[in-house]
């Protein structure tokens, strides 16, 4: 089952049970939220998981774009990536955890064709202030679906204070058949979370029960797709595909580098698309900073290549797949101009280090110097220090 396949299975079926699909949002969150970026599904529904009425009624289908950049480092691994999409399903206040649990449970077996014998479940083990999650812990004994009880990771909370108990699906990866549980074995991969928002997170650390009962369900697109196409990374599955042969044709590097690359600049290219622009702060920074890490690894092995090689359908083809409303000239000027930037202060880096005395290792203070008098962020003055061993 390819890319766009996935995604119409999955809208169908919750059509076909009432659901209206919404459009997705851009990464930028709504104005007045405290986020950067847009980080689930359930972000941009944050009012109406609160109690607002949603125009399209009480039960909403959709595929949300999203931006993490908490597992910055983990990138290059099988799975972490900074942008990914999120299907969900959202019940405002209709039906409760359990339903959902059914609804996903059909889903992956007969949309998705994934063996039962495959699946394992973990739910809620309570809490000192919530009792544990009995309700679904029962479904899925019902429907033949190993079940684990667990404290932390079954607990969901998100930025702005909505939070409840979370059941997690997991899918085996490994050769069959399965084994331990996902709290024992890394084969098991999380595939699907449905969360009962019942509370809202007080400052205090108290929580407050909603008036509305709702359900928000994220599975991760990239993740599916690794699982339905039977591949060992979310970059071998027909998504990344356009991405990892054009850059591995251009740009040759390790399994781990090449994944960055492709990660990064594609995030990149996505931010840009929703209208970001580099910068010292705020979302801007978080864009710079992708770009610049993408450059670092590209020019570790050769300090000539260059974004302007990137091709032009792949970025094209990137902001088709968002349906994002800038044209590929814009946002590859966007990143070259970057590009520039950057080499210029790489040059201007290089030749204030050759010229001033540092200690080894280089202090606080030092550090702090470069940055106020030279304008050369820390990281980079490390990355320059590196580089001249
Ligand atoms: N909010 C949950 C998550 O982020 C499910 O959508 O995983």
């Amino acid at each position: 089952m390819n890319t766009s396949q996935a995604i119409s299975t999955f809208i169908e079926f919750f059509r076909d049970r009432g659901h209206r699909l919404i459009t997705g949002a851009s990464l930028i969150p709504a104005p007045g939220d405290p986020v950067l970026f847009t980080t689930s599904g359930m972000h941009p529904l944050t009012p109406f998981l609160e109690g607002r009425p949603h125009p399209l009624g009480n039960r909403l289908t959709g595929v949300q774009r999203c931006l993490r950049t908490t597992d910055l480092d983990e990138v290059g691994d099988y799975s972490h990536l900074t942008l990914f999409e999120m299907l969900g399903s959202w019940s405002l206040g209709d039906y409760s955890g359990p339903q959902s649990l059914r609804f996903g449970y059909e889903l992956v077996r007969d949309g998705f064709g994934i063996p039962p014998g495959l699946l394992h479940a973990t739910v809620f083990g309570g809490d000192e202030q919530t009792g544990p999650d009995l309700q679904s812990q029962q479904v899925w004994t019902e429907l033949g679906v190993p079940v684990e009880l667990t404290a932390g990771e079954n607990w969901w909370s998100g930025p702005t204070g909505l939070c409840g108990t979370d059941s997690e699906l997991f899918v085996w990866t490994g050769e069959p058949p399965p084994r331990g549980t996902p709290g024992s074995d890394p084969r098991w991969v999380e595939l699907w979370n449905h969360v009962s928002l019942r509370y809202q997170q007080l400052p205090d650390g108290t929580r407050r029960p909603l008036r509305q009962r709702s359900v928000d369900t994220g599975m991760g697109l990239e993740r599916l797709l690794m699982v339905l196409q039977q591949q060992s990374s979310v970059f071998d599955t027909d998504l990344f595909r356009p991405w990892v042969s054009a850059t591995a044709e251009l740009w040759p590097a390790g399994e781990r580098e090449s994944r960055v690359i492709v990660d990064h600049l594609r995030s990149g290219v996505v931010i840009t698309g929703d209208g970001v622009r580099p910068a010292n702060t705020g979302r801007g920074y978080v864009l710079r900073r992708l770009l610049r890490r993408a450059l670092t690894t590209l020019w570790r092995d050769d300090p000539g290549r260059s974004l302007a090689d990137l091709p032009d359908p792949l970025v094209g083809g990137t902001l088709t797949h968002f349906q994002q409303s800038p044209g590929s000239s814009e946002v590859r000027g966007v990143l070259l101009a970057e590009e520039q930037k950057f080499r210029d202060l790489l040059t201007r880096g290089r030749r204030v280090l050759s010229r001033v005395r540092l200690s080894t290792p280089v202090t606080e203070q030092e550090l702090r110097d470069l940055h106020q008098t030279h304008g050369l962020p820390p990281e980079l003055v490390s990355e320059l220090l590196a580089e001249q061993g």
